[in-house]
């Protein structure tokens, strides 16, 4: 039976800076550029969370929506949002790009839902740079 899907689009800010201690400070700036500031710098985050929706077929009972929104809220929106990303233990051996954090995102949430109802998740960092990763789909162990 067909399926379709449904995104729910999420916002935290929150402040980063591209650095390792892997690098030198000229290698750091010379792989992350401005991004590199030891001030750090924010963005507005866009998460788009899909899942595959319910809501079609016989019963066309929907998703429930309520619940979806607890979920990413709880275990994303609250964890980073007004947050300095490099202080997160998740990050404290990985670099914050948008790559590695939308990574995360996904291993926080797909946790969370039955297996194979979490899709794909995006991120919007900035106005030009978008990010996105649809997880093999795979048992999950760990607690939501
Ligand atoms: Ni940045």
């Amino acid at each position: 039976m067909a399926q379709a899907s449904v995104t729910r689009r999420y916002r935290f800010c929150a402040a980063h800076r591209l650095h390792t201690d892997h690098l030198s400070p000229e290698e750091n700036l010379a792989a992350f550029g401005k991004c590199n500031n030891p001030n750090g710098h924010g963005h507005n985050y866009v998460v788009l969370v899909t899942v595959k929706s319910t809501g079609s077929g016989t019963t066309g009972a929907g998703l429930d929506l309520d619940r979806l929104d607890r979920t990413v809220v709880d275990h994303v929106v609250k964890r980073f949002d007004h947050h300095d990303l490099n202080q997160d233990p998740e990050f404290a051996e990985r670099t914050t790009t948008g790559e590695n954090l939308v990574l995360l995102i996904w291993d926080l949430l797909v946790k969370c839902f039955p297996t194979g109802q979490l899709e794909k998740v995006g991120l919007i960092e900035t106005r030009d740079n978008y990010f996105e990763y649809a997880g093999a789909l795979e048992m999950v162990n760990d607690k939501c």
